[in-house]
Protein backbone atom coordinates (compact mmCIF):
# COMPACT_ATOMS: atom_id res chain seq x y z
CA UNK A 1 0.00 0.00 0.00
CA UNK A 2 3.06 2.08 0.08
CA UNK A 3 5.93 1.63 -1.96
CA UNK A 4 7.82 -1.58 -3.19
CA UNK A 5 10.91 0.22 -5.01
CA UNK A 6 14.11 1.37 -4.01
CA UNK A 7 13.86 5.17 -5.29
CA UNK A 8 11.84 6.02 -3.01
CA UNK A 9 12.22 7.03 0.63
CA UNK A 10 11.89 5.06 3.70
CA UNK A 11 8.46 5.74 5.14
CA UNK A 12 7.82 6.86 8.92
CA UNK A 13 4.63 4.31 9.69
CA UNK A 14 3.16 7.29 11.84
CA UNK A 15 2.61 9.48 9.48
CA UNK A 16 1.61 7.18 7.16
CA UNK A 17 -0.91 6.37 9.46
CA UNK A 18 -2.04 9.79 10.41
CA UNK A 19 -2.21 11.10 6.91
CA UNK A 20 -2.93 8.06 4.73
CA UNK A 21 -5.76 5.49 6.89
CA UNK A 22 -7.59 6.60 3.90
CA UNK A 23 -5.18 4.46 1.48
CA UNK A 24 -6.27 0.93 3.58
CA UNK A 25 -9.95 1.95 3.96
CA UNK A 26 -10.39 2.45 0.16
CA UNK A 27 -8.51 -0.83 -0.77
CA UNK A 28 -11.23 -2.70 1.16
CA UNK A 29 -12.90 -2.70 -1.93
CA UNK A 30 -10.72 -4.02 -4.11
CA UNK A 31 -10.68 -7.58 -1.85
CA UNK A 32 -13.81 -7.79 -3.56
CA UNK A 33 -12.31 -7.76 -7.03
CA UNK A 34 -9.58 -10.32 -5.86
CA UNK A 35 -12.32 -12.54 -4.31
CA UNK A 36 -9.81 -14.69 -2.24
CA UNK A 37 -10.77 -18.36 -1.29
CA UNK A 38 -9.54 -19.74 2.10
CA UNK A 39 -6.27 -21.25 1.68
CA UNK A 40 -5.12 -19.34 -1.25
CA UNK A 41 -1.61 -18.42 -1.33
CA UNK A 42 -1.33 -14.84 -1.64
CA UNK A 43 1.47 -11.93 -2.34
CA UNK A 44 0.66 -8.61 -1.25
CA UNK A 45 3.09 -5.97 -3.30
CA UNK A 46 3.42 -2.99 -1.47
CA UNK A 47 2.13 -3.98 1.58
CA UNK A 48 3.16 -1.20 3.77
CA UNK A 49 2.08 -1.31 7.61
CA UNK A 50 0.25 -4.17 7.05
CA UNK A 51 -3.32 -3.11 7.61
CA UNK A 52 -4.80 -3.89 4.50
CA UNK A 53 -2.83 -7.49 4.31
CA UNK A 54 -4.42 -8.58 7.88
CA UNK A 55 -7.89 -7.91 6.47
CA UNK A 56 -6.62 -10.52 4.22
CA UNK A 57 -5.37 -12.93 6.34
CA UNK A 58 -8.50 -12.62 8.28
CA UNK A 59 -10.39 -14.46 4.98
CA UNK A 60 -8.51 -17.30 5.40
CA UNK A 61 -5.75 -17.15 2.83
CA UNK A 62 -2.01 -17.19 3.77
CA UNK A 63 -0.57 -14.14 2.87
CA UNK A 64 3.08 -12.97 2.30
CA UNK A 65 3.50 -9.18 2.35
CA UNK A 66 6.51 -7.48 0.88
CA UNK A 67 7.50 -3.87 0.48
CA UNK A 68 10.39 -1.51 -0.32
CA UNK A 69 9.98 0.18 2.81
CA UNK A 70 11.68 -1.31 6.06
CA UNK A 71 10.35 0.56 8.61
CA UNK A 72 7.01 -0.56 7.00
CA UNK A 73 7.67 -3.95 7.25
CA UNK A 74 8.49 -3.56 10.87
CA UNK A 75 5.52 -2.70 11.41
CA UNK A 76 3.39 -5.32 9.19
CA UNK A 77 5.70 -7.56 11.55
CA UNK A 78 4.83 -6.17 14.76
CA UNK A 79 0.57 -7.15 13.73
CA UNK A 80 2.03 -10.93 13.16
CA UNK A 81 2.23 -10.77 9.44
CA UNK A 82 4.82 -12.57 7.23
CA UNK A 83 6.69 -9.33 5.16
CA UNK A 84 9.69 -9.21 3.35
CA UNK A 85 11.73 -6.21 2.18
CA UNK A 86 11.74 -6.81 -1.15
CA UNK A 87 11.67 -4.31 -3.94
CA UNK A 88 8.57 -4.63 -5.94
CA UNK A 89 11.17 -4.50 -9.77
CA UNK A 90 13.10 -7.30 -7.98
CA UNK A 91 10.67 -10.11 -7.39
CA UNK A 92 11.98 -13.60 -7.23
CA UNK A 93 9.08 -16.02 -6.28
CA UNK A 94 8.73 -18.62 -9.04
CA UNK A 95 4.85 -20.32 -9.43
CA UNK A 96 4.09 -19.41 -5.62
CA UNK A 97 1.32 -17.48 -5.61
CA UNK A 98 -3.00 -17.86 -6.53
CA UNK A 99 -2.83 -14.63 -6.14
CA UNK A 100 -0.77 -11.11 -6.83
CA UNK A 101 -3.29 -8.37 -4.88
CA UNK A 102 -1.43 -4.72 -4.97
CA UNK A 103 -3.05 -1.54 -3.73
CA UNK A 104 -1.77 2.03 -4.03
CA UNK A 105 1.71 0.99 -4.88
CA UNK A 106 2.27 0.27 -8.48
CA UNK A 107 2.45 4.24 -9.12
CA UNK A 108 5.57 4.30 -6.73
CA UNK A 109 7.32 1.79 -9.10
CA UNK A 110 9.00 3.25 -12.40
CA UNK A 111 9.96 0.35 -14.64
CA UNK A 112 6.61 -1.56 -14.76
CA UNK A 113 7.54 -3.74 -17.04
CA UNK A 114 10.13 -5.31 -14.31
CA UNK A 115 7.66 -5.61 -12.02
CA UNK A 116 4.78 -7.22 -14.29
CA UNK A 117 8.04 -9.89 -14.89
CA UNK A 118 8.15 -10.63 -11.89
CA UNK A 119 4.45 -10.69 -10.86
CA UNK A 120 4.26 -13.32 -14.01
CA UNK A 121 6.96 -15.56 -12.63
CA UNK A 122 5.46 -15.39 -9.00
CA UNK A 123 2.32 -16.68 -9.92
CA UNK A 124 1.29 -20.05 -10.77
CA UNK A 125 -0.55 -20.49 -13.82
CA UNK A 126 -4.07 -19.18 -14.25
CA UNK A 127 -3.18 -17.17 -11.17
CA UNK A 128 -5.05 -13.94 -10.98
CA UNK A 129 -3.29 -10.23 -10.82
CA UNK A 130 -5.69 -7.91 -9.20
CA UNK A 131 -4.80 -4.33 -8.55
CA UNK A 132 -5.27 -0.67 -7.79
CA UNK A 133 -3.11 2.77 -8.45
CA UNK A 134 -3.21 5.89 -9.50
CA UNK A 135 -3.73 6.18 -13.30
CA UNK A 136 -3.72 9.21 -16.12
CA UNK A 137 -4.50 12.50 -14.67
CA UNK A 138 -3.91 11.25 -10.82
CA UNK A 139 -3.35 14.38 -8.52
CA UNK A 140 -3.50 16.51 -11.18
CA UNK A 141 -3.95 19.97 -9.73
CA UNK A 142 -0.71 18.82 -7.23
CA UNK A 143 1.37 17.60 -10.22
CA UNK A 144 0.54 20.95 -11.74
CA UNK A 145 1.18 22.93 -8.89
CA UNK A 146 5.15 21.28 -7.81
CA UNK A 147 5.70 21.69 -11.79
CA UNK A 148 5.57 25.40 -11.21
CA UNK A 149 7.00 25.19 -7.86
CA UNK A 150 9.63 23.56 -9.23
CA UNK A 151 10.51 25.46 -12.35
CA UNK A 152 10.42 28.79 -9.85
CA UNK A 153 13.44 26.63 -9.06
CA UNK A 154 15.39 25.85 -11.77
CA UNK A 155 14.50 22.09 -11.65
CA UNK A 156 13.02 19.56 -14.37
CA UNK A 157 9.69 18.15 -12.50
CA UNK A 158 10.00 14.54 -14.59
CA UNK A 159 13.94 14.58 -13.46
CA UNK A 160 12.41 13.94 -9.76
CA UNK A 161 9.02 12.73 -10.72
CA UNK A 162 8.60 9.67 -8.64
CA UNK A 163 5.13 8.94 -9.63
CA UNK A 164 3.58 6.73 -12.71
CA UNK A 165 0.06 7.35 -13.44
CA UNK A 166 -0.75 5.49 -17.05
CA UNK A 167 -3.44 5.46 -18.92
CA UNK A 168 -6.21 2.49 -19.55
CA UNK A 169 -4.51 1.89 -22.76
CA UNK A 170 -0.58 1.83 -21.75
CA UNK A 171 -1.43 -0.65 -19.05
CA UNK A 172 -3.45 -3.19 -20.44
CA UNK A 173 -0.55 -3.29 -23.24
CA UNK A 174 1.98 -3.40 -20.55
CA UNK A 175 -0.30 -6.63 -18.94
CA UNK A 176 -0.86 -8.11 -22.05
CA UNK A 177 2.83 -8.12 -23.14
CA UNK A 178 3.67 -9.48 -19.98
CA UNK A 179 1.48 -12.94 -20.70
CA UNK A 180 -2.17 -11.47 -18.64
CA UNK A 181 -5.40 -11.90 -19.73
CA UNK A 182 -6.93 -8.52 -18.95
CA UNK A 183 -10.49 -9.34 -17.61
CA UNK A 184 -11.47 -5.68 -16.32
CA UNK A 185 -9.76 -2.21 -16.03
CA UNK A 186 -11.28 0.91 -15.54
CA UNK A 187 -9.70 4.49 -15.25
CA UNK A 188 -12.26 6.81 -12.00
CA UNK A 189 -11.95 9.80 -10.21
CA UNK A 190 -11.94 9.50 -6.42
CA UNK A 191 -12.20 13.10 -4.60
CA UNK A 192 -10.64 12.05 -1.44
CA UNK A 193 -10.78 14.62 1.90
CA UNK A 194 -7.70 14.48 3.52
CA UNK A 195 -7.85 14.00 7.30
CA UNK A 196 -5.38 16.92 8.02
CA UNK A 197 -3.83 19.84 5.58
CA UNK A 198 -1.70 19.79 2.07
CA UNK A 199 1.08 20.41 3.72
CA UNK A 200 0.67 17.11 6.23
CA UNK A 201 0.23 15.30 2.40
CA UNK A 202 3.22 16.86 1.11
CA UNK A 203 5.48 16.07 3.47
CA UNK A 204 4.36 12.51 3.69
CA UNK A 205 4.13 11.44 -0.11
CA UNK A 206 6.09 14.17 -1.31
CA UNK A 207 9.52 14.27 0.08
CA UNK A 208 11.24 13.04 -3.32
CA UNK A 209 10.35 16.32 -4.95
CA UNK A 210 12.75 18.42 -2.39
CA UNK A 211 16.04 16.61 -1.99
CA UNK A 212 18.80 18.47 -1.39
CA UNK A 213 16.77 21.53 -0.40
CA UNK A 214 16.67 23.22 3.39
CA UNK A 215 13.84 22.42 5.76
CA UNK A 216 13.20 26.06 5.17
CA UNK A 217 13.45 25.73 1.48
CA UNK A 218 11.23 22.64 1.46
CA UNK A 219 8.48 24.42 3.78
CA UNK A 220 8.63 27.73 1.42
CA UNK A 221 8.11 25.67 -1.23
CA UNK A 222 5.64 23.61 -0.20
CA UNK A 223 3.42 26.43 1.49
CA UNK A 224 3.63 28.27 -2.17
CA UNK A 225 2.36 24.65 -3.46
CA UNK A 226 -0.59 25.23 -1.36
CA UNK A 227 -1.39 28.97 -1.72
CA UNK A 228 -2.02 27.61 -5.54
CA UNK A 229 -3.80 24.74 -4.51
CA UNK A 230 -6.23 26.32 -2.42
CA UNK A 231 -8.85 27.76 -4.63
CA UNK A 232 -9.21 24.31 -6.25
CA UNK A 233 -8.36 21.38 -3.46
CA UNK A 234 -9.85 23.44 -0.14
CA UNK A 235 -13.42 23.30 -0.01
CA UNK A 236 -16.42 23.62 2.94
CA UNK A 237 -12.93 23.24 5.66
CA UNK A 238 -11.21 20.59 4.08
CA UNK A 239 -8.64 19.37 1.53
CA UNK A 240 -10.50 17.23 -1.10
CA UNK A 241 -7.67 15.97 -3.59
CA UNK A 242 -8.30 14.82 -7.01
CA UNK A 243 -6.87 11.01 -7.15
CA UNK A 244 -7.71 9.22 -9.94
CA UNK A 245 -7.13 5.47 -9.83
CA UNK A 246 -6.61 3.07 -12.36
CA UNK A 247 -7.92 -0.65 -11.28
CA UNK A 248 -8.18 -4.26 -12.95
CA UNK A 249 -8.25 -7.82 -12.23
CA UNK A 250 -6.11 -9.78 -14.79
CA UNK A 251 -4.84 -13.72 -15.04
CA UNK A 252 -2.00 -14.88 -16.16
CA UNK A 253 -3.05 -16.95 -19.78
C1 LIG B 1 -1.90 7.89 -4.72
O1 LIG B 1 -2.27 7.02 -3.92
O2 LIG B 1 -2.45 8.08 -5.79
C2 LIG B 1 -0.73 8.73 -4.37
C3 LIG B 1 -0.14 8.61 -3.17
C4 LIG B 1 0.94 9.38 -2.89
C5 LIG B 1 1.42 10.27 -3.80
C6 LIG B 1 0.82 10.40 -5.00
C7 LIG B 1 -0.27 9.64 -5.29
Amino acid sequence: MTNATSTTADWDPAAYARHARFVADYGKSLMDWLSPQPGEQILDLGCGDGVLTEDLVATGVNVIGVDASPRQIEAARRRGLRALVVDGHELAFDGEFDAVFSNAALHWMQRPDEVLAGVARALKPGGRFVGEFGGEGNVISIVSAMKNALQRRGINFASVNPWYYPSVDEYRGKLERAGFRVDEIILFPRPTPLPGDITGWLETFAPRFTVGMSPTERTEMFDEIADELRPRLFRDEKWIVDYVRLRFRAVLA
